[in-house]
């Protein structure tokens, strides 16, 4: 017996895997080529972050999936750690950003550089992305078929710009477009729908494998909205064992602090982010 544990999950070695298990998780990813086009949508995540969270979740060669792709933060994430990957995305600005990232950048020695940049021509960005609401494209997918579900949900209801003029971030809202997740009328429906939405999800993930969520809480109305242990109660609920938390922050973009109520109340300024860990068991 050689007493060597096999590794379903990942290609990490033992010493990867134990460093990737610690709930912090500070990052410092300065924007990559592709952030002055995506940087419009408000709510990307950078692609290294995503390709760390994908080469834990999944072995080279596993099909990655997010269904609220935005942008493509996952998708782009997927193809650095060569993984094929597919997303659903509702908004067709989002869509047509994406996939003209596809068009002008490729990735040369692991990273994402303008085509006409590329010495040696590069790989190609090969995420698909598809345009349409999630929940009727997950129906789409055979049952137990995708090793992992890596994504990115609206962050709960009301989340225009705050009351700061400069604020940027949010903008991934569609006014106009009714089955926007974000445009629930209150916390419970919002809730609900991402309920709907997930059990998709567990219907087309591979039993024993991962929904990992990456949520950010609120403050609203004078009040702190732990949304991502909303979203991760939400999900127990509907049969996913919910595994752990890691609280990231990306301190090469993090926002300068605010002055909310200097003197006055506490009011946090949220720096971080949850990344839920659920799996299918
Ligand atoms: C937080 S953003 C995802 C950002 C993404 N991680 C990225 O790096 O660009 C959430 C996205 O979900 C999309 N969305 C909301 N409701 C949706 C639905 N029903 N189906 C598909 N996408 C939806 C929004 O348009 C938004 O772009």
């Amino acid at each position: 017996m050689t007493g060597k544990l096999q590794n379903p999950l990942n290609d990490l070695d033992g010493r990867e895997w134990l460093y990737w298990t610690d709930t912090l998780y500070i990052t410092t990813y300065p924007p990559d080529a592709t952030h002055p086009l995506r940087k419009q949508h408000g709510a990307m995540k950078p692609p290294e972050v995503m390709a760390e969270i994908v080469r834990f979740f999944t072995k080279k060669g596993e099909l990655v999936l997010d269904p609220f792709a935005g942008v493509g933060g996952t998708l782009l994430g997927a193809a650095l750690a060569g993984r094929p990957s597919l997303g659903f995305e509702l908004d067709p600005r989002w869509v047509a950003i994406y996939r003209a990232i596809q068009r002008d950048f490729v990735i040369e020695n692991g990273v994402i550089c303008r085509r006409e940049e590329a010495v040696t021509g590069g790989e190609p960005l090969t995420g698909e992305m598809r345009e349409g609401d999630c929940l009727c494209l997950l129906k789409e997918l055979p049952a137990e078929s995708i090793p992992a579900v890596i994504t990115d949900p609206p962050y709960g209801i009301n989340h225009g710009a705050t009351g700061f003029s400069k604020e940027t971030n949010f903008n991934m809202l569609s006014p106009l477009l009714e089955n926007d997740l974000g445009q629930a009328p209150d916390l419970a429906s919002f809730l609900g729908r991402l309920q709907e939405i997930g059990q998709e999800i567990r219907r087309v993930l591979m039993p024993g494998r991962y929904l990992v969520m990456l949520v950010g809480d609120r403050y609203q109305q004078g009040e702190y909205v732990p949304l991502g242990f909303l979203v991760a109660q939400a999900m127990r609920e509907i049969g996913f064992k919910f595994k752990g938390v890691k609280i990231w922050s990306n301190k090469a973009t993090r926002r300068h602090l605010k002055p909310y109520a200097v003197k006055s109340v506490f009011v946090p300024n949220i720096t971080h982010q949850n990344i839920l860990i659920l799996r299918k068991e």
